[in-house]
């Protein structure tokens, strides 16, 4: 499989032969993935943390994460098929490709177990590869997210999102869909995080959006495999979360063993940008109790 991986040119030639500099973008040609490595240090034994994000959005939406994090564990991000800066590949898929996408990431980072934070969306792959590939995850944050399928009348809203954006574009649909993600004190008081949230949304490929509602709209409950969890599971979820709401993570609580809720006050669906100081102060914890 072909990797190009972008460290700092410059540096790397004047450091010598294999210098790596952090954080370095590659790309997978074979699956056309786009995702950063964080790593800051080569030693196998420090954990890795693979960032898996939201719908409609892309790998940027773990800064402040990466910010927190990055020094205690090495950081994968990227950006799923068709989002961000990863192309539209072959349509349609159906939503297992996403596990596919992300399984394959592992093995090209020769990642054996990595620690996988995904949020809603992000979650969704989380929860499939936990079920699929239990061995290859050593810990699992879950945020912002559910193990039931789609109720009917959600799929049905899928079918009206992708109409909105191909009558009126990504645009509206992207200040639609922003408002409901945040608290309304979000939206009145944090213009700059609504406008990069909606800049998010609209970077992507307007056919890469239609085609993830559509794989979303084929992804099937994990809510059956919950109680086999083995890896230790930290679950986030914000206080005002009207899309993945709370109900749905403190049930994800009950059934998955040992596993700890924590709820971010003044916070709606996207939590890790509503409140990163809680978010994170909760996930730093959850690490440390890994390394014990
Ligand atoms: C997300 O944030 O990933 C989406 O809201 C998930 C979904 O639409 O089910």
């Amino acid at each position: 499989m072909a990797l190009h991986e972008r460290p700092c040119d410059i540096l790397s030639l004047l450091c010598g032969h294999h210098a790596k500099i952090w954080p370095m973008e590659g790309f997978l040609d074979s699956l056309k993935i786009s995702y950063t490595d964080h790593q800051k240090t080569t030693a196998s034994t420090s954990a890795a943390v693979v960032f898996i994000h939201g719908f409609p959005f892309d790998r940027t939406m773990w800064s402040a994460q990466v910010s927190a994090i990055g020094a205690s564990a090495r950081v994968i991000t990227y950006d799923h098929r068709g989002l961000g800066k990863s192309p539209l590949r072959e349509q349609p898929f159906l939503f297992e490709s996403f596990v596919d996408d992300l399984m394959a990431l592992l093995d090209q980072l020769h990642i054996e177990k990595a620690i996988l934070c995904g949020l809603s969306m992000g979650g969704y792959v989380a929860l499939r590869a936990t079920e699929r590939h239990p061995e290859r995850v050593k810990g699992l944050v879950l945020c912002d997210t559910k193990s039931d399928a789609d109720p009917d009348a959600a799929k049905l809203n899928r079918h009206k999102d992708a109409l909105l954006i191909q009558n009126e574009g990504l645009h509206a649909f992207a200040i639609q869909f922003v408002r409901r993600c945040l608290t309304a004190n979000t939206v009145q008081t944090n213009p700059a995080l609504v406008a990069n949230i909606e800049a998010m949304i609209q970077r992507c490929p307007v056919q890469g959006v239609i085609g993830t509602l559509v794989a979303l709209a084929t992804r099937t409950s994990t809510t059956d495999s919950l109680s086999h969890i083995k890896a230790p599971t930290l679950i986030l979820v914000g206080d005002q979360d009207a899309i993945t709401p709370p109900s749905a993570s403190q049930m994800m609580k009950e059934r998955i063993p040992g596993s700890v809720l924590t709820v971010i006050p003044q916070a709606a669906h996207l939590s890790n940008l509503e409140n990163p100081h809680a978010f994170n102060t909760a996930f730093l914890r959850f690490l440390q109790s890994l390394s014990r």
